[in-house]
């Protein structure tokens, strides 16, 4: 486990310094109008790596213009698949079943945890030498989770710590199908494990304690390939063609959740968000939300290349705490530090547990949020596996850190739109990585 942040030891730093000025932020009425957020990150991240699988052309528009997609897209790249365009609409040409070509140098995938882990999977059974790393959140990240069931698949990796952590080298080659029970509800490893099995003969089998994100089993099953899933259990028959079709990325509902919670924590707020991803898999923050007395509707439901997307209209509301349980962790994963916000600005106890996957993400999420709630004057607990928020409907100016994380950044800017005084976020360009532009989107919604 890593360093907490009270321990000031920032051993997970990733591409932004704390060094840089500070954001100085006031505090105001509501968030009023309608806007959108950027394409899906998880969303753009297979579109590029699945479409590169692809036989054929294809377009992708709306894909994330956040630094954690251009890492994936740069990697691509290397690889020698060509794309072109960028952000609103780009092109790209697929290899079909021929192989990628063998990267000159490092990929070096950033601060993207899954750029890395998905791209393992993808190296693994590719006839090439690749070498993988990141920046130091990305290095301090486990990635035994994938490697363990890759070498198991006969993947020849190598790594920090016996591959414990990054930067790994692979020597891709022919591996043998295999079913693994994971011990964690993890996208990435899943996703993996199926971008390993995508060229074999057989079948491979995934199978996770409650179910994870699916967009790679929408995405595949929109592209033709062979895969049925139930609940948490996924098995894909190996040798598929996958054929080459124009996607449209939906809004991030991860993103949404920044721009929601602030509408709900200010007074005088009437927002929409238009074309948001409302795969069940992602807004397990919305029911929660809902539970704790939000105000959120979602309007015109639509599916748009195999993935469900809805407007969202949100108001003000006064929230009270609740309790997030293990089962509800897979459906809000990202969601959590913004949730912690809600819950500082609800009135009455939350209790979050079974969520210390948070510890390992880009930064120990579970300490940097007790941390900056306790700026904010908020009572906090911290638990192995999650936080006790004692909410007081509000919270006072504070100077919070990011902790080069980018969900952290976020939710203490938006945490800073509803404070008692004038606020500081320490580290806030991080924000870039997944959402780049939120102050100037935000800015023409604010009621001052
Ligand atoms: C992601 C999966 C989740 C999530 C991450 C993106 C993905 O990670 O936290 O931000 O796109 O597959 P885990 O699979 O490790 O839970």
């Amino acid at each position: 486990m890593r360093e907490p942040p009270q321990n000031d030891n920032p051993s997970n730093a990733g591409s932004t310094t704390e060094e840089d000025p500070p954001l100085a932020l006031e505090p105001v009425r509501g968030l009023c109008g309608s806007t959108t957020v950027p394409g899906d990150k998880s969303i753009s991240h297979r579109a590029l790596i699945l479409g590169s699988l692809s036989s054929g052309e294809m377009k992708i528009e709306n894909l994330s213009t956040g630094e954690d997609v251009q890492s994936t897209r740069r990697c691509m790249d290397q690889l020698g698949v060509p794309i072109e365009g960028f952000g609103e609409e780009l092109r790209l040409s697929g290899i079909g079943q021929g192989p990628l070509k063998e990267p000159e140098c490092v990929l070096d995938v950033g601060n993207s945890g899954t750029t890395f882990r998905l791209l393992a999977g993808l190296l693994s059974a590719q006839p090439i030498f690749s070498t993988l790393t990141g920046d130091g959140s990305l290095r301090a990240r486990p990635m035994d989770r994938i490697v363990k069931p890759l070498r198991q698949m006969g993947a020849r990796i190598w790594g920090r710590e016996d591959g414990r952590f990054a930067p790994i080298a692979i020597q891709g080659g022919p591996l043998s199908p295999i079913r693994y029970d994971s011990p964690i509800a993890s996208a990435q490893v899943k996703t993996a494990l199926i971008l390993a099995g995508l060229y074999l003969q057989g079948e491979t089998t995934f199978v996770e304690p409650y179910l994870s994100r699916d967009h790679t089993e929408r995405m595949l099953r929109y592209m033709g390939a062979d895969l049925v899933s139930d609940r948490s259990t996924v098995l894909l028959r190996g040798g598929s063609r996958i054929e080459a079709r124009d996607i449209e990325v939906p809004g991030d509902p991860s993103s949404a959740a920044f721009l929601v919670v602030g509408a709900l924590i200010t007074t005088r707020s009437e927002l929409e968000i238009r074309q948001v991803c409302v795969n069940p898999t992602r807004i397990g923050y919305l029911k929660i939300l809902e539970r704790m007395g939000a105000s959120v509707e979602l309007g015109r439901p639509r599916e748009v290349c195999g993935e469900p997307v809805a407007d969202l209209a949100v108001r003000s509301s006064a929230l009270r705490g609740t309790t997030i349980q293990a089962e509800e962790i897979p459906g809000c994963i990202d969601e959590i530090p913004i949730l912690c916000v809600a819950a500082a600005f609800a009135k009455g106890k939350t209790i979050i547990t079974g969520a210390e996957e948070l510890r390992v993400k880009e930064s120990d999420r579970i300490a940097a949020m007790a941390s900056n709630l306790a700026e904010m004057g908020v009572v906090v607990a911290e638990r192995p596996d999650g936080l006790e928020i004692q909410g007081r409907g509000g919270v006072e100016a504070f100077s919070g850190r990011s902790w080069h994380d980018h969900r952290i950044a976020l939710s203490l800017i938006v945490a800073a739109l509803a404070a008692k005084g004038p606020s500081r976020v320490l580290g806030g360009d991080c924000m870039n990585i997944s959402f780049p532009g939120f102050l100037e989107r935000i800015a023409p919604l604010i009621e001052s």
